[in-house]
């Protein structure tokens, strides 16, 4: 079983996504440790309901990012992780944190990329006027929503949708998504070769 580690700042929608899929025996992997920046994440009180160690680091005290990434890897490390899940994590890691777990960080983006990254991936693309719009689960590198694609779903755009109203039904498919791909890392099926991720079936 692989351990994994979610880092969330938000309501926690995917971690129970994850939890669940875990539930359901559909995960060859266990969610050991979720560490949050924002004491009041939903995501920490979902962890706590299960058992699982959930931590909050308060980002104010340290110097910078690198003297945060550095907190959160020593925690990643107690706990011998294997995979970092980023689930609404709304922080750029730093290259120290990226080289240390080289295609073993994902992160969940709210639209195809590579369009629209950025933490406005939904309200980017409906005000742009794409038809068509979806999530992305990607390894993460040191850019900004930049690294190897793993799984992507699409969604189309209703003319009378709001930005609520399509995140809630991107977020339906990321509820898929984001399982089926950190179950295929736990079951070592992606291969990466430069910017593809091939899926070994
Ligand atoms: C998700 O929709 C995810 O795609 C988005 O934050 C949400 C977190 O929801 N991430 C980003 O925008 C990253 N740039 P959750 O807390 O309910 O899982």
């Amino acid at each position: 079983m692989k351990r994994i580690a979610v880092l969330a700042s938000g309501k926690g929608s995917n971690l129970e996504a994850i939890f669940q899929a875990a539930e359901r025996g559909e995960l060859e992997g266990r969610v050991v440790l979720v560490i949050s920046d924002r004491q009041e994440a939903g995501a920490l009180e979902r962890a706590r309901q299960r058992g699982v160690k959930a931590l909050y680091i308060d980002p104010r005290p340290f110097a910078g990012r690198v003297e945060y990434d550095r907190a959160i890897m020593k925690e990643l490390e107690k706990e011998a992780v294997d995979l970092v899940v980023l689930a609404g994590f709304m922080r750029l890691l730093s290259k120290e944190f990226v080289d240390a777990y080289p295609h073993r960080i994902m992160n969940i983006h709210p639209a195809l990329l590579p369009s629209f990254p950025g933490t406005e991936g939904v309200k980017d693309a409906l005000e742009y006027g794409v038809k068509v719009t979806g999530c992305t689960v990607h390894f993460v590198d040191e850019g900004m929503d930049t690294g190897p694609i793993i799984l992507q779903g699409a969604v189309e755009i209703k003319d009378d949708d709001t930005v609520e109203t399509l995140h809630q039904r991107i977020q339906e498919v990321e509820h898929r998504l984001y399982p089926r791909a950190i179950n295929l890392f736990c079951q070592n099926k992606i291969k990466v070769e430069g910017r593809r991720c091939f899926i070994l079936e």
